[in-house]
């Protein structure tokens, strides 16, 4: 960096304050001073960006389009915003969930602090999931994968902008609570006691516990998927054998694409089974285990 004496301050290509990598995004803060903040976001083609209300907070959020597209919905219409495009939150006022068509860059310019909220809240909680997968046998994309399927299936089913937001963060974390469950127990290569299951079990409601009591609004609102992952349709589930449609969708959705992805993962105690024979067995489990309609979406984006 250099400071002359007219006061500019040269910054050369690739200078950034903080870089930070996350799931097919780099974002690359440029400027933080004076209550403002510039980042540029690179989103891999597919990949997803969010923004949404913060408690609290009404700042002005800007974005500029340098190469690619960014998609949304918009109530049940598909936005696009291409090269060149720009957008306005004067605030925010919904959890929006962005897909990149093509690799895409744009600026980001804020009126709050947003690049550490992101890093600092969400980013601990993702790394926490990371490790506890590996720990319990998972490969480190494990996460990534749930996350990447789960939005598809979800894209499928029509939700909406705001529980796609949410279910992405949601599918991520899924698992977060089994930081809570003793090495014993998460590493064991045998089959788990009874009196083991049932505390294994918990990690539901833990990994729920851990994201309210953050008191962040979208880490509260993924705190439902994270406690009902393991509730199945005709009610043998837990934490508390809900049934049908009691189950919430979002949670539908993770248990199956989490079933699929654990029938095919290869792990101490299994082989992996192959794609096909996963894939029947999700169909079989249809209406019996899984929400008929999230295994309809979920074998058609399969196929
Ligand atoms: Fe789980
Ligand atoms: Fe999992």
């Amino acid at each position: 960096m250099n400071m002359r004496g007219n006061g500019i301050q040269f910054v050369k290509s690739g200078g950034y304050i903080k870089q930070s990598v996350a799931n097919g995004s780099i974002l690359n803060l440029l400027v933080q001073s004076k209550g403002f903040e510039v980042i540029l976001h690179e989103v891999k083609e597919g990949h997803h960006w969010t923004i949404g209300p913060i408690e609290g907070w009404d700042g002005i959020e800007f974005i500029y389009l340098l190469s690619g597209s960014l998609s949304w919905l918009e109530n049940k219409t598909k936005m696009i915003a291409s090269t060149g495009d720009h957008l306005i939150m004067d605030p925010i006022r919904k959890d929006t969930f962005f897909t990149a068509i093509g690799n895409t860059t744009f600026l980001y310019v804020s009126t709050g602090p947003s690049f550490d909220e992101y890093n600092d809240q969400i980013k601990h909680f993702m790394n926490l999931a990371v490790a506890v997968e590996e720990k319990d046998g998972y490969t480190a994309d494990h996460c990534q994968r749930i996350k990447d399927l789960s939005i598809k299936t979800g894209e499928k089913l029509g939700l909406s902008s705001e529980e796609l937001y949410v279910l992405h963060i949601g599918s991520f974390l899924h698992d977060v609570g089994k930081t809570k469950i003793p090495d014993l127990i998460l590493n064991k290569p045998s089959k788990l006691t009874n009196e083991e299951y049932e505390q294994m079990k918990k990690h539901t409601s833990l990994g729920a516990n851990m994201l309210v009591e953050t008191g962040i609004p979208t880490l509260k609102r993924a705190a439902l998927i994270v406690e009902q992952h393991h509730e199945r349709y005709n009610g043998t589930g837990y934490p508390y054998r809900l049934k049908g449609n009691e189950i919430n969708l979002s949670s539908s959705i993770v248990g199956v694409v989490d079933s699929f992805d654990a029938m095919t993962s290869v792990r101490v105690y299994s082989r992996g089974r192959s794609l096909e024979d996963a894939l029947e067995e999700v169909k079989q489990e249809r209406e019996r285990l899984f929400h008929p309609d999230v295994v309809d979406a979920f074998l058609s984006i399969m196929s």
